[in-house]
């Protein structure tokens, strides 16, 4: 997680009263109410917040449905290229969803919206990790406002409420993971004070939490879409819940922007864990940002031919002339399993020779556990992609 961060008003001490006028008090009671948010139990990060009114006050419940990402018939074995730039606009930015990848720690989705957010959502069983390929706008919740723009990770932790507000919602593209683990910095990049290191690919500046608290007062009923694994319910609440005026804390909605990892070159290539930028139970999320290419005089400057046995690998296209690689587009996805061989296209090794920089940018993510396809992965797949590694 980030570093701690606070908003609004707080007691001088966790666990005592924050008293506010009675005249002011909705019941009464003469005080805000606190909220405490932990993660794996009690004992990692956790935050503390407080609340015009105690957030359990439920008014109703219904199951909605069940929204299961169906694996597509059996493949044969075989690397993928899906043109999921093509994808037609459709819902909003939450149930307009389309499942794409999926195993046991994640679902990949791909999010065309075309109409605003309907309804306030909550996952409170994954955290998510919004990758904005295009679009701009605010992500409302009780944390405050969180500003988001292109070539951000949004990264709402499980249970936080939010609402997307776009400027321009028919612009809007997303790269959507479902993560049913934290989403975390990698341990390595922090030093034993809790602070990244001066060799960490970011800086503590570079993560964004909420900046303004708007602190609603409104007794109406508020309806919150819930998602938790496949089931989908619906809980009314007796009020709205961004009611806080104030929290601190370890666990928040917050956003890194892929324009601002600091990548390493080598005089040879490095491999990816050199640009590993969130650490997740079962899967890496990595960022291949612009860099100066390797400068061995000797150096070949695409990657290698690899089978990274143990791995299936994700990368999403955001931006640039993709150097080891043909036929890909802006918004498309490849996965290539870990049981087959994947490396440069080929003539793309003779094409970088007298390349010094790359301006690509891409987003990766490594599964330790293989990935299926939904039914939709396969209605966009390239079926010309396995062999496009023929002369
Ligand atoms: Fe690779």
């Amino acid at each position: 997680m980030p570093s701690y961060r606070q908003l609004g008003t707080l007691p001088p001490k966790r666990h005592t009263r924050l008293a506010r006028d009675v005249e002011e008090s909705h019941l009464g009671e003469g005080l805000y109410y606190e909220h405490v948010v932990t993660t794996e139990g009690f004992e990692r990060a956790y935050s503390i917040l407080y609340h015009l009114r105690p957030p359990t006050r439920v008014r109703q419940v219904e199951l909605v449905e069940r929204v299961e990402p169906q694996a597509a018939e059996d493949q044969p074995l075989r690397h993928h290229h899906l043109r999921a730039g093509q994808l037609p606009r459709e819902g909003d930015p939450i149930v307009g969803r389309v499942p794409l990848l999926f195993n046991d720690d994640l679902v990949c989705y791909r999010a065309l919206p075309q109409e605003p957010q309907k309804e306030l959502y909550r996952n409170g069983a994954a955290d998510e990790v919004i990758f904005v390929n295009e679009g701009r706008g605010v992500v409302e919740t009780p944390f405050g406002r969180l500003p988001y723009r292109r070539g951000d990770y949004v990264v709402i932790p499980r249970t936080v409420t939010y609402r997307i507000v776009s400027e321009a919602i028919e612009r809007e593209d997303h790269l959507v993971l479902e993560v049913f683990s934290p989403v975390r910095i990698p341990a390595r990049y922090q030093n034993e004070d809790g602070q990244l290191l001066l060799g960490a690919p970011y800086y503590e500046r570079d993560f964004h939490s909420p900046a303004e608290l708007v602190t609603v007062d409104d007794a109406s009923d508020t309806p919150i879409l819930i998602k938790d694994g496949p089931r989908l319910s619906r809980v009314v609440m007796a009020h709205h819940p961004f009611d806080v005026v104030g929290w601190d804390g370890f666990t928040y909605p917050y956003t890194f922007n892929a324009w601002d990892f600091e990548p390493l070159t080598g005089t040879v290539h490095l491999p990816p864990p050199y640009q590993q930028t969130f650490e997740c139970g079962g899967f890496v999320i990595c960022t291949f940002a612009p860099r100066h290419l390797d400068h061995h005089p000797e150096a070949i400057k695409v990657p290698y031919a690899h089978s990274n046995v143990e791995a299936d690998e994700v990368l999403f296209y955001v931006e640039g002339n993709f150097n080891s690689r043909r036929g890909v587009d802006v918004g498309s996805l490849t996965l290539h399993p870990g049981g087959i061989p994947h490396g440069p296209h080929p003539g793309t090794i003779k094409a970088s020779e007298a390349a010094t920089r790359t301006e690509e940018m891409a987003v990766m993510f490594d599964t330790f556990r293989p990935l299926k396809l939904t039914a939709q992965a396969m209605a966009i797949d390239d079926p010309e992609y396995p062999t496009s590694w023929l002369d």
